[in-house]
């Protein structure tokens, strides 16, 4: 499948952008993990990686990759994950995977952060994925009202609880015309823990798959 291979090459082509002796946050997904295993390969370079989800560590200890908690570490030199939507303005929809709570974490903590996805995570306004939201288990229908006040029509992910013990609610239908302050104001619900919505710290580089090649946006 073609997409499968922009993911690997877009994966493998952020090796580039390792410098050697760094402290690489990586973040969750498919395209994610062909960039771990793309790490694997220069793991003797790297001082080691903080990991957002419980999958992708388990990925980089497979690989013999130091793994590091991002309590024992001062800095993240850079931060390399996928997203959902990703917009011209290096805006983006996570959460596809639920590890959003922990991939804002480590992009809050990182001095770059390098998304990389194939052409089909590209669009010219953010929205037509829907928005996840993590949010506190007793606070989901209060939440969900909360949503709807704001347009959107909120939908439960089933069978889904994060690695830090919460729900995902699915907003489809969101016209996000300032994703700034979409985020800000469904950030300031209580019980919601993290929007998926990265407005606030963009991306500061872009690595898009394309079969014409990668596009680089910065
Ligand atoms: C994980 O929670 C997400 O933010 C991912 O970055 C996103 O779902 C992209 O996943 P794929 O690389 O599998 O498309």
């Amino acid at each position: 499948m073609i997409q499968g291979k922009l993911k690997k090459s877009v994966g493998w082509a952020a090796l580039q952008y390792i410098q050697p002796g760094s402290i690489v946050g990586v973040g969750t997904g498919s395209t994610t993990s062909c960039f771990i295993e793309a790490l694997g390969s220069i793991r003797q370079k790297i001082e080691g990686v903080v990991s957002s989800s419980e999958a992708s560590s388990e990925k980089v200890k497979s690989l013999g990759i130091p793994l590091f908690d991002l309590n024992d570490i001062g800095i993240v030199d850079v931060y390399v994950d996928s997203a959902d939507e990703i917009n011209r303005k290096m805006q983006m929809i996570k959460g596809g995977g639920a590890a959003l709570t922990r991939e804002k974490i480590i992009a809050a903590v990182a001095r770059e952060f390098i998304c990389i996805a194939d052409a089909s995570k590209l669009v010219d306004m953010l929205g037509t994925f829907p928005l996840p939201v993590e949010v506190i288990p007793m606070a989901r229908a209060w939440v969900a009202r909360e949503l709807v006040r704001l347009g959107g029509t909120p939908v439960y992910r089933q069978g889904v609880v994060t690695d830090n013990g919460n729900i995902i609610l699915d907003v489809h239908n969101l016209a996000i015309l300032d994703a700034v302050f979409l985020e800000e104001k469904i950030n300031n619900i209580p019980g919601c823990v993290t929007v998926g919505l990265f407005a606030c710290r963009t991306a500061d580089m872009a690595l898009i798959g394309s079969e014409q090649g990668i596009k680089i946006m910065r």
